[in-house]
């Protein structure tokens, strides 16, 4: 008992005593003046705060003094509660299967790629924008029977409205471009990096949520938009130290697959659900999505016309197949003398077999692959003109990709061209060697950080020098200041370079410059 409350005792008054000294010297911005007389009067105002403190604690009905001090039994009710608390279930720490959880290293690393992606995004003209993550359940509802609609995270909410965790950006995109009622000047390039849910099969790089970076332009009919969205793909890879070596970028036309449904006869309301009953033979056999061929109506036979077109491999072989006069043929040879024009054709190649799973796509579609075959889709788009329409809007023609965080960081991973984030990007950490430096610390600190450092104030004031220089290291930080008391009679402070172990004093008036000093 004794020992407790003598020991909250000693505490209390540390604190208390620290507290006055951090209270006079406001914000420590005089810390450093008048040095000697400073110091006497820290100490006697510290000596009698803390002096009142000590009396108040012991004040009978004074109601500072804490519950588990006065009360006798609170060994007996300490153990109570540990008893009952070794009965509790222990807490799952995991998140909810296929989410993740973002330490600060891995906040580090995805903001590291959040800011590569806005950078090219910037350089392209496009602007950001968001949504809520949480959307009406009909905003998905499509009917073309793609993945997508039926891995919806969707709940009827207190209010009875059936909502769902967006699975992807575009329709709410297009619920926003179409509740400006046609008020937006078209065209409009827009960039978004919305995280997404979708209730998944986990694989490698596909998981429940995931952050997509979306780039949309609404308002271009021609394949130039296409091929811009293009090049800012390979731009981004490009600045991430990705070569053409490592990734290739897919592309072909739905129009390939509208035209061959036109000379077989069948009607254009088959065409959405026929290109997502097509994606998905990419995956399965034939036999094993013979349900949904019937419930589309389609004849077998037109899937093995499809399925035989969509292995060709060149733009002449489809030429060959379509005519010369295709519109899917022009719009393909239109859109790869573009990326030449970009100087960005290594990257790209004609395949067919994309045809993506979404059922809104209605021309060009892309796909971003790992040329070793290893890892999934890394990004994938195409044009969606007739989506808005969908929705009952106006026809407007817009295209777009959508690029998950999963797969780029395991290609980086598996390439080595993922810089380290081990470091907090901390500059310097600021320690006081006693407690009645401290003000003076939050001094340095301050001007520090005015100057534009990143400052780490060591805010315990028990910590030992030895367990500074530790976590300045596990910090990543370039420097330690140090006050001591002489460097506090001095007006200095002690910096010592954590790279090349060299110390000097700097002035405290002279804290900016040599701020500037460091960064040039
Ligand atoms: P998507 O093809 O469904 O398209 O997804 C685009 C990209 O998002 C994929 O290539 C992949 O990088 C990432 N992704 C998708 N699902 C997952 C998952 N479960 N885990 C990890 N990453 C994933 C769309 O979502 C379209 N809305 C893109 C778009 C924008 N089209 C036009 N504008």
């Amino acid at each position: 008992m004794k020992s407790v409350a003598s020991s909250s005792i000693a505490t209390t008054i540390g604190i208390m005593f620290l507290a006055s000294v951090t209270r006079i010297s406001h914000r420590g911005v005089a810390a450093f003046t008048s040095t000697s007389s400073r110091s006497k009067s820290i100490v006697q105002l510290s000596k009698s705060s803390a002096f009142r403190s000590t009396s108040s604690l012991f004040a009978e009905g004074g109601g500072r003094v804490s519950a588990a001090v006065q009360d006798k039994n609170v060994l007996d009710k300490t153990n109570e509660k540990t008893n009952k608390k070794k009965q509790q279930p222990k807490l799952n720490t995991n998140p909810p299967k296929g989410t993740r959880d973002f330490y600060p290293e891995d906040m580090r690393l995805r903001n590291w790629l959040f800011d590569q992606w806005r950078e090219v995004a910037k350089q392209y003209g496009f602007s950001e924008y968001d949504a809520p993550v949480l959307e009406s359940e009909s905003l998905y509802t499509r009917k073309a029977g793609e993945e997508v609609t039926q891995q919806l995270y969707n709940f009827e909410d207190k209010g009875e409205r059936m909502v769902a965790l967006r699975p992807e950006m575009t329709p709410s995109l297009a619920r926003m471009v179409m509740a400006k009622k046609g008020g937006l000047p078209l065209p409009f390039k827009w960039f978004s990096i919305p995280q997404c849910w979708r209730y998944e099969r986990m694989t490698r790089g596909r998981r429940r949520e995931h952050y997509q970076w979306n780039m949309d332009i609404w308002g271009v009919a021609g394949e130039e938009a296409d091929a811009e969205l293009l090049s800012a793909m390979v731009t981004f890879f490009e600045s991430v130290g990705l070569t053409s070596e490592d990734v290739g970028i897919k592309i072909n036309s739905r129009l390939v697959i509208s035209e061959i449904l036109t000379e077989l006869g069948i009607p254009p309301e088959k065409f959405a659900a026929t290109c997502v009953l097509v994606d998905k033979l990419e995956k399965v056999p034939l036999d094993a999505i013979q349900g949904d061929l019937e419930e589309i109506g389609l004849d077998r036979s037109v899937v093995e016309r499809l399925t035989s077109v969509l292995t060709v491999d060149s733009i002449e072989g489809i030429r060959e197949v379509l005519g010369e006069d295709s519109e899917a043929v022009k719009q393909i040879s239109n859109l790869l003398g573009l990326c030449k024009t970009y100087g960005i054709e290594d990257w790209i190649l004609f395949d067919a077999s994309v045809v993506r799973g979404l059922s809104y796509y209605t021309g060009a579609v892309f796909e971003a692959f790992d040329r070793k075959g290893v890892l999934r889709a890394i990004a994938g788009g195409g044009r969606y003109d007739k989506l808005l329409e969908t929705f009952g809007g106006d026809p407007t023609p817009a295209a777009g990709f959508g690029f998950g965080d999963a797969v780029i960081v395991e290609l980086l991973k598996e390439r080595n061209l993922l810089p380290s984030f081990s470091s907090t990007g901390v500059d310097t950490v600021v320690f006081a060697m006693g407690p009645d430096l401290y003000p003076a610390a939050i001094e340095v600190a301050s001007k520090l950080r005015k100057s534009g450092q990143k400052v780490d104030l060591v805010l315990e004031k028990t910590k030992k020098t030895k367990w500074v220089f530790k976590h300045a290291d596990r910090l990543g930080a370039k420097y330690c200041a140090i006050i001591g008391t002489e460097e506090f009679e001095n007006e200095e402070v002690n910096i010592k370079n954590l790279e090349d172990g060299e110390q000097k004093k700097v002035s405290v008036t002279e804290l900016s410059s040599w701020v500037e000093e460091q960064a040039n």
